[in-house]
């Protein structure tokens, strides 16, 4: 294992790969003829979404933005806020956000609740985990990689810390390592 602290794989490389390509294929049929732009929410998806647009076989543009929440830890404080936006206009194009995790559901709540207002054909979420259990707020993904059950993960982009965002799987933390 990479260091102590680290428990088990949760989801292998093979695993992520196979699925990655699916979700690609989904969004490719789907999205085909219209102006696709796809959205990373930093910092958390960036290996993800590196991986899932070169899957992606139609043109689309990409751009990022930065959700923080107050208060740091393990969950999210409940307020969140844009603290870097995206460059391009968004007005008439099929946006799609791309995120590492549902897990309240507040993040990604608030940021559609932002990018709805400027006037976007469509607007929809992928995100490669879910852990439905933890919902504080009605909030679905439209694109979900993997439900997985209440464990912290790291790896594959997620963080504990800033660390663990380059393991090539996504691994349980041991609950005594945090
Ligand atoms: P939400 O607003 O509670 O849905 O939080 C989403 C954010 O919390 C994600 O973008 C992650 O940055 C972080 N997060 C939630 N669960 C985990 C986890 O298990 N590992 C690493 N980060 C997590
Ligand atoms: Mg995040």
């Amino acid at each position: 294992m990479y260091d102590k602290n680290i428990e088990k794989v949760l989801i292998t490389k093979e695993e992520i790969e196979k699925r990655t390509s699916e979700l690609a294929a989904e969004i490719s049929r789907d999205y085909k003829g219209k102006k696709l732009i796809m959205i990373c929410v930093l910092t958390g998806a960036m290996v993800f979404f590196a991986d899932l647009i070169r899957k992606i076989e139609i043109p689309l543009e990409v751009d990022t933005i930065v959700a923080s929440s107050y208060g740091a830890g393990m969950t999210t404080s409940g307020s969140v806020r844009i603290s870097k936006d995206i460059k391009y206009d968004i007005s008439g194009k099929s946006v799609i956000l791309v995120e590492d995790i549902i897990d309240t559901g507040v993040t990604l709540k608030t940021l559609t609740q932002m990018l709805a207002t400027r006037a976007p054909e469509s607007l929809k979420v992928c995100s490669l985990l879910d852990k439905p259990s933890r919902r504080r707020v009605d909030f679905e993904g439209d694109y979900v990689g993997f439900k997985i059950p209440d464990e912290f993960v790291v790896g594959y982009g997620l963080d504990y810390a800033e660390q663990y965002r380059n393991l090539p799987e996504v691994c349980t933390l041991n609950p005594e390592g945090i």
